[in-house]
């Protein structure tokens, strides 16, 4: 049976990896700038992970929702703890996507409100409503198109004010760093005065964390650079360095109630162990002082390369515009120096979103590479 050909592949085939590395079939070694679209946080097989994961699969690989789970509830003390998040409660999911469909029904249920604001190039996933309120009409079937959005442009305040005052909005959902759109990032004070809006017009602020999250930014979150409180906060990639596990975090003033929502995968055994084990590793390697000294080590190299047009993004969340579409450069990249970067929706972004391992060897190695193609 064939494979339903949704993908443009790259002709490499990684069989194994290890730390910021993977390697093919043939022993050939990749350094991984792009954690596989942001996914791979703690490095590739990191011993901690395969230790959790192996353990927890020999002992309990899973059971449902409907039992007590110690290791969800360690999970979001964890999360809790490292992320300063304090008082919200978590709710366990299996994707990105899961995560923010959660969140736009949660918002739904709690206001009684229908209509969602979201923003010009953002990206939220594929299913019902998250796809609906992201910015790109090709991947918006009929049936997702009933959902009722209005798109904004980033920092457009007064169009945010006078959408919320009509009454019918349930969420403003906003990427504090836009990741699949190209890495634009609105300004504190449009943040903090949408975030205002939306305590004034009973309409709750989701922060789409499922990129920008667990330490990519160089905080915790993404929106702690900034002088907000979101009701809800989706995270997912980041958090099982390949397991899928997604999440909301949920601001104590939203009540739970029996059924409101739920799953029968999300926050299974295997998954919060392999949670767990991140978490144990970001905190006990500091990896958010890696992310922010290794940020600065690679903004420093890219202003003295007169090729690159702009730096954009935060922490480890980086892209480097040019005045040419990137297609080809990324080719070389992998095929001719064997390392991995991402592309955007921008065609003129190369995106880096290395595991926060990441060292400054590997940047250097990166730029030369890259220096060498320009
Ligand atoms: C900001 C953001 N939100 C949501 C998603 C969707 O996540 P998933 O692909 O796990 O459904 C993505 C995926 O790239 C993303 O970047």
């Amino acid at each position: 049976m064939p494979l339903f050909d949704v993908y443009p592949l790259y002709n490499v085939t990684p069989v194994s990896g290890k730390g910021t590395h993977v390697y093919d079939e043939n022993g050939t070694e990749y350094l991984d700038l792009y954690g596989g679209h942001a996914v791979i946080s703690i490095g590739h097989s990191h011993p901690n992970y395969v230790e959790a994961v192996t353990n927890q699969v020999k002992t309990l690989g899973f059971y449902s929702n409907a039992i007590q789970n110690p290791l969800q509830v360690a999970l979001a003390d964890k999360i809790e703890a490292l992320s300063g998040c304090v008082g919200y409660e978590l709710f366990l999911c299996n994707s990105g996507a899961e995560a923010n469909e959660n969140a736009l029904k949660l918002a739904s249920f709690k206001t009684g409100k229908s209509r969602i604001v979201a923003f010009k190039n953002g990206f939220h996933g594929r299913t019902s409503a998250a796809v609906a309120a992201t910015d790109n009409a090709s991947i918006i079937a009929p049936i997702n198109a009933q959902q009722k959005v209005t798109i904004l442009d980033l920092d457009d305040i007064v169009g945010v004010k006078a959408e919320l005052e009509r009454g019918d909005v349930c969420a403003v959902i906003v990427e504090f760093i836009q990741g699949v759109g190209g890495l634009d990032q609105g300004s504190s004070d449009f943040f903090e005065q949408v975030y205002a809006l939306c305590k004034a017009n009973n309409t709750m602020f989701i922060a789409d964390e499922v990129q920008s999250g667990y330490g990519r930014s160089g905080k915790f979150f993404a929106f702690q650079h900034y002088n907000v409180t979101p009701d809800i906060i989706s995270i997912a990639k980041g958090m099982g360095n390949g397991f899928p596990i997604g999440g909301i975090l949920i601001h104590p003033d939203i009540e739970s109630k029996y059924g409101m929502l739920g799953t029968t995968f999300g926050g299974n055994h295997l998954a919060c162990a392999a949670g767990l084990a991140v978490l144990k590793t970001i905190e006990e390697e500091k990896l958010i002082d890696n992310v922010n000294e290794i940020s600065e080590y690679f903004v420093s190299i890219a202003k003295t390369i007169p090729q690159i047009k702009k730096i954009k993004g935060r922490g480890l969340m980086l892209g480097l515009e040019f005045d040419f579409e990137v297609g080809d450069l990324r080719k070389k990249l992998i095929y001719d120096h064997h390392i991995f970067t991402g592309g955007a929706s921008n065609k003129k972004l190369l995106r880096i979103l290395p595991p926060l391992t990441v060292n400054k060897e590997h940047i250097e190695q990166f730029f030369e590479a890259l220096i060498k193609e320009l």
